[in-house]
């Protein structure tokens, strides 16, 4: 007996009561999410409240992602108004959103050196900081305690080019806490909610490029030192904005992963996208570069067994951050197509690369 598991009102019964799928309607092991799932991984990606009052935009994310993270909207410039106060009506609508949905969110992100509310260098100094830090992380995970598949505690932390000290970025958390920070803000979420999965997040670890060496390196040291002082981290979120900076080699990738699953750690691929500024203007052509990266990239990536959530910065190219800003900007002035759906959420050649790769993968136990 076939298991129907669309709606009610998406099937007919036909003969023998057998469910007859009504045309036009995608069955859900047709979906990204749907899958996924067939091999236990889970897919979903950022989603922007606001996007959200489009219609087509949400009917897209509902068919296609199991698991979403919100893109702004748990960040301290969204969070935080003023130092003495928390406005949680978008985090609260977007997390009721998926709630009602089934479906599992992430928070992002709990530290970062960007997107600080305006009060906080004229208020923030090294005598109140681990005070606002710990409150802040506390009040944040209990007010979502027991709903969060996981949390980015900490965000882009390693730096090995700009100013750093032996390969960790100057920020201001970092400046006014020392090193140490890290250990406490993971602490501190721990014990708000002690389900939540911990991550340390960090991207430009997937290409073959010394700049991308230099940085898996660094982060594998600061997952020891973690692991070496008892720091409750639990995965290590790989971003895979994937960039034209160098060529992805399946074999250096995998052998970083070996290196991150080794030390007792789980693996996100948490905000993939690809930046398609060398590639021709040419659509089909575009798109199908943009796949290819897709195939060499989440082949490898879901072929460890580390590796059980896969998600990407975005679903559709109309709403891609890519489109915002310098680094991904297209000579020829056209848009960025790096996402699964095009702006009109047609299903573009990386989608179906990423759903054979789903159905390809080796089961995650
Ligand atoms: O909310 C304000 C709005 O009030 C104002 O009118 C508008 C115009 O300036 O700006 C809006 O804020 C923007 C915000 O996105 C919400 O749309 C910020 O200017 C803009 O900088 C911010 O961009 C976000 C970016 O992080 C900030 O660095 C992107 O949407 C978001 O996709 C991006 O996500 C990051 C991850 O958090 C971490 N990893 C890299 C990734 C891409 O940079």
């Amino acid at each position: 007996m076939i298991q129907s598991d669309a709606p009610a009102n998406l099937t007919r019964r036909g003969f023998l009561g057998m469910p007859i799928l009504l045309s036009g309607v995608t069955r859900p092991s047709d979906t990204l999410q749907g899958r996924a799932a067939l091999r236990g991984i889970t897919y979903g990606g950022a989603v922007a409240y606001a996007h959200l009052q489009d219609r087509d935009y949400r009917a897209a994310v509902l068919r296609e992602m199991k698991m979403l993270v919100p893109e702004n909207e748990l960040k301290w410039e969204s969070l935080r108004p003023s130092p003495t106060t928390y406005d949680f009506t978008k985090a609260d609508a977007l997390i009721r959103f998926a709630r009602v949905h089934g479906k599992h969110i992430r928070g992002h992100c709990l530290t970062w050196h960007h997107q600080f509310p305006r009060w906080y260098t004229s208020v923030v100094h090294a005598g109140n900081a681990s005070h606002i830090l710990t409150d802040h992380i506390a009040t944040v995970v209990r007010r979502y305690a027991g709903q969060m598949h996981s949390w980015d505690v900490v965000n882009e932390q390693v730096e090995t080019w700009e100013a750093n000290v032996d390969g960790i970025r100057v920020t201001p958390w970092l400046t006014l806490l020392g090193y140490g920070y890290m250990d406490l803000a993971f602490r501190t979420a721990h014990a708000a909610d002690p389900q939540a999965l911990l991550v340390y997040n960090d991207y430009a670890l997937e290409l073959n490029a010394d700049w991308h060496a230099a940085r898996r390196q660094r982060v594998v040291r600061l997952l020891q030192d973690f692991k070496s002082q008892g720091t409750p981290v639990h995965a290590l979120g790989i971003q895979s904005h994937l960039t034209p900076d160098g060529v992805f080699d399946p074999a250096i990738f995998t052998n970083f992963l070996n290196h991150v699953a080794a030390l007792g750690y789980t693996i996100i691929i948490s905000e993939m996208d690809v930046v398609d500024k060398t590639f021709p203007a040419d659509i089909a052509r575009r798109d199908a570069m943009v796949a290819d990266v897709y195939r060499r990239f989440w082949t490898a990536a879901l072929a460890h067994p580390a590796v059980k959530v896969a998600l990407t910065w975005g679903l559709t190219d109309k709403y891609t951050w890519l489109n915002t800003v310098r680094m991904a900007h297209r000579a020829d002035g056209l848009s960025v197509r790096g996402l699964p759906l095009d702006d009109q959420y047609h299903k573009k050649p990386a989608y179906e690369v990423l759903l054979n790769a789903f159905a390809t993968a080796p089961m995650k136990k």
